[in-house]
């Protein structure tokens, strides 16, 4: 009789968190176990994403965000899941998030030692529909001797101890990035209710054919943009143009970029000229899951994302990221 193969040899995300303390030997085990309880808040976001529609939990909450997005139900419940997760590891001194208007302080927490940005539900609008959502996350180490200030969190994303995102699709999927690291990708197994390694050091192919950039707005791109994505339209000599995918959700379209290579674009425009993504919690995370694997992301000035420098939380920018080469020729019609 044949025997299924068994793979005994599994890295669980608890596992690599605990290899990872082990190789940094100044470690105290905080960050570990502020992991431990970011991973829990993504279980319990997908658990509820995943019921929605039976449990009444689809459609608005009634209500606005400090940025003006109307706010789904479950992007108020992710929200609370999430602080919940934060205020209870007792590791994150403070918290920005995309549904909070102000910095929430855990006061109770007091040898805490992090600050955390997030986007508790990133696509929420495509919630109703069943397409992939996810958690956008970013760590900030506090200054030495800082008990937790908003400069705490007002910082480039070349300053981030780690950051990732989770994508809720036809699985739940974890991409984490740690300072100087590489990006490493799990799946959530729903029977063992663990997160698995199962893209180990992902790296993006440095050119794809495809774009990803909601075309709906070109009518107010300024110039060199308009440019840059006609030219992706134009078939080089005996090849063939570029394909189009815009999922409308960033994770999702980021997690493609990342897979498969090409470009995803949230440009500032004429009608919004700050752009539509926010600095904290999905420019700057995102920024350094790509540098970290071998990507490149620039804001509309073709500055490098990582080190633009928000001075509100809620400050926004313009965003062009994806493979190397492609990024490279973003610069290029710029500069035109
Ligand atoms: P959020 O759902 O967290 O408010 O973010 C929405 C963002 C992002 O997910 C996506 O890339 C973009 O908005 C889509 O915007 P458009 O609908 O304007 O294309
Ligand atoms: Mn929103
Ligand atoms: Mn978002
Ligand atoms: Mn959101």
């Amino acid at each position: 009789p044949h025997m299924e193969n068994i793979n005994t040899h599994i890295v669980t995300l608890t596992r690599f968190l605990t290899e990872e303390q082990i190789k940094h030997k100044e470690a105290t085990g905080d960050f570990t176990l502020l992991c431990h309880a970011l991973q829990f808040s993504f279980k319990q976001i997908a658990y509820y994403i995943r019921r929605a529609t039976l449990v009444n939990l689809t459609g608005l909450a009634g209500s606005s965000n400090t940025t003006g997005d109307e706010q789904k139900k479950l992007d108020v419940i992710s929200n609370d899941l999430f602080i919940e997760a934060m205020r209870s590891s007792g590791k994150c001194a403070l918290l920005v998030s995309e549904e909070e208007e102000e910095v929430i302080f855990f006061n109770s927490s007091a040898n805490a030692r992090y600050a955390v940005a997030c986007d508790p539900i990133d696509g929420s609008s495509n919630l109703d529909a069943g397409v992939s959502v996810g958690t956008i996350f970013a760590i900030h180490k506090l200054a030495e001797g800082s008990t937790g200030t908003k400069e705490d969190i007002l910082k480039p994303g070349t300053e981030l101890v780690a950051s990732g995102f989770t994508m809720y699709g036809a699985s739940a999927q974890l991409v984490i990035t740690m300072k100087g690291g590489g990006v490493n990708g799990f799946t959530l197994d729903n029977g063992l209710g663990e997160f698995i390694l199962t893209h180990p050091d992902m790296r993006l192919p440095r050119k794809r054919a495809i774009y990803s950039v909601n075309e709906g707005n070109s009518l107010y791109w300024e110039d060199h943009v308009k440019d840059y994505f006609s030219s992706l339209k134009e078939a080089p000599e005996g090849g063939k143009p570029y394909s189009a995918r815009y999922i409308g959700s960033m994770v999702a379209d980021a997690y493609r970029t990342l897979l498969y290579g090409g470009i995803f674009a949230y440009p500032a425009d004429k009608k919004s000229p700050k752009g539509k993504l926010r600095i904290l919690y999905e420019c700057a995370p995102m920024a350094m899951v790509f540098e970290n694997a071998g990507g490149q992301a620039v804001d509309s000035h073709m500055n490098r994302m990582l080190e633009v420098v928000p001075e509100h939380i809620h400050d926004k920018a313009g965003i062009f990221m994806g493979s190397y080469d492609e990024i490279e020729k973003v610069k290029s019609f710029h500069k035109k």
